[in-house]
């Protein structure tokens, strides 16, 4: 962050305070507000952070305007193509590509650290089978802080790293086994002789009958959708882990939170949405119904994978993810998948429409994902515990970045309270 000369002047009541502003190396300029309360005895105020910077990042930076997504600088549709996930993980918790050395020992230490505590399976056992493969997330990743207690220091350099390291290798173990646990189907083990995601896709959808090849087209279109949802700036799920992770909590508990919130339908929990409303679309004739619907605002339906807080342009994930979806479904024989091409006209018929166009609704990464993982195999409630999994090492770069911060301090907003003023209890005899 460049210290600038410029200030912004406030005046209030007759007051003149003058505040600091910053430029960052890319996006808008920032004015520190940090003394506003204690020299001009005021708040902001600002619900939902529409337009609050709560930290100093270098890890991801989103051009809303453009549709651009960079990770440590290197723009998302590249990465997609050339890199693969653990690499980007690499990316993401360090600050730069690893050389051929440095990737190779990272992809050994995340190998080999897949296998969960074998009595962390009692976990899983305890929930009822239709419970939701998130909710056996937040559990079972909660639980974790309660066996791993030689990396939940957040002080200790290293055990920061073993966090690191054992939550990117685990969640894949975890998020299949809740998969498994549902189907009524025994766990599989993570083999070491696999790479991440074809290590995945085999805990996924492997069985002890028979022998399982993982398909290379499913593998890579895996990686991808991984890479695609690894970590995004200061979404509300990371926002909750920094959160979280500010009173110094450790961060497999922190990371739950994350998994938490990830989970509402207005975030993670839109790749299901999208695709349930797909479903009850069913048909192309039957959309103009629905982008009226979406358009009423005395009706609370949405158009799930559409819209976004920062894109106010196409997100960069979405365009990847689409080639992907025509990709993937077209080697696996699919390409008349009837929600496929119901999203292709959805999508038309949005774009072209004027209250789509004004509100600046595109469509975001949750919106062709879902068609790609149900083409893939996943049931629905599978399909934010993938973006759990592939998010994990965004939340733990920014958790990192935050404790590494020596300015670090635990978040406190404060509010604009509207309720009563003192007043005097009352005896119920008096009420
Ligand atoms: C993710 O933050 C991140 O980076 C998140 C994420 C990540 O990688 O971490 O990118 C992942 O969460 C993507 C978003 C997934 N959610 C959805 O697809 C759910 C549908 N989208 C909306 O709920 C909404 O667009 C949000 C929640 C994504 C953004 O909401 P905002 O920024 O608070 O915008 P808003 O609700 O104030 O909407 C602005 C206007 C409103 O109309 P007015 O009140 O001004 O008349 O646009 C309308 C909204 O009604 N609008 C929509 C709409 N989204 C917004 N109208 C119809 N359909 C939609 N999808």
């Amino acid at each position: 962050m460049a210290e600038t000369q410029r200030t912004a002047r406030l005046e209030i009541d007759g007051k003149t305070l003058d505040l600091p502003i910053y430029s960052p190396t890319a996006g808008p300029d920032v004015i520190d507000i940090r003394n506003l309360y204690s020299e001009g005895n005021v708040f902001t105020y600002d619900p939902g952070f529409t337009s609050t910077a709560a930290c100093d990042s270098s890890i991801t930076f989103i051009d809303g305007a453009r549709g651009e997504l960079l990770h440590r600088g290197y723009p998302i549709d590249q990465l997609a193509e050339k890199s693969h996930y653990l690499e980007v993980c690499y990316l993401l918790l360090y600050g730069k590509l690893p050389n051929a050395d440095q990737i190779e020992d990272f992809e050994n230490r995340v190998t080999t650290h897949t296998m969960l505590h074998e009595q962390m399976v009692n976990f899983f056992r305890g929930f009822r089978r239709d419970a939701h493969p998130m909710a056996i997330m937040v559990g079972v990743v909660g639980a974790m802080s309660a066996f791993y207690h030689d990396s939940t220091d957040i002080n200790d350099p290293w055990q920061r790293e073993v966090a690191s390291i054992r939550l990117i290798a685990k969640m894949p173990t975890i998020a299949a086994w809740a998969y498994k646990y549902s189907t009524g189907q025994p766990f599989v083990y993570p083999r070491n002789d696999l790479d991440y995601a074809s290590n995945f896709l085999r805990m996924c959808f492997s069985v002890p009958t028979e022998d399982y090849q993982v398909n290379p087209i499913l593998s890579r279109a895996m990686d991808r959708i991984f890479i695609l949802h690894a970590d995004h700036e200061q979404n509300a799920s990371t926002s909750t882990v920094r959160l979280a992770s500010s009173s110094g909590a450790n961060p497999l508990a922190c990371i739950a939170a994350g998994i938490a919130c990830l989970w509402g339908p207005s975030h993670g929990g839109a790749n299901q949405a999208c695709l349930e409303m797909l479903e009850e679309i069913g048909e192309v004739d039957r959309i103009p119904a629905f982008i009226t619907r979406a358009k009423d605002r005395n009706d609370p339906f949405r158009l799930m994978g559409f819209g976004h807080r920062v894109y106010k342009n196409l997100d960069p994930r979405a365009k990847v993810m689409k080639q992907s979806a025509d990709e993937v479904l077209g080697l696996l024989g699919v390409e008349k998948n009837k929600k496929l091409q119901v999203a292709k006209e959805l999508e038309r018929i949005a774009l072209e429409d004027d209250y789509f166009a004004e509100k600046k609704l595109f469509p975001n990464v949750d919106f062709y994902s879902g068609v790609i993982l149900e083409a893939m195999g996943f049931n629905t409630s599978m399909f934010t515990p993938i973006f759990a999994l592939s998010r994990t090492v965004g939340w733990i770069s920014q958790w990192k970045e935050m404790i590494e911060d020596p300015a670090m301090k635990i978040g406190r907003p404060r509010q604009l309270y509207s309720g009563n003023t003192r007043r005097d209890y009352v005896d119920v005899e008096d009420r």
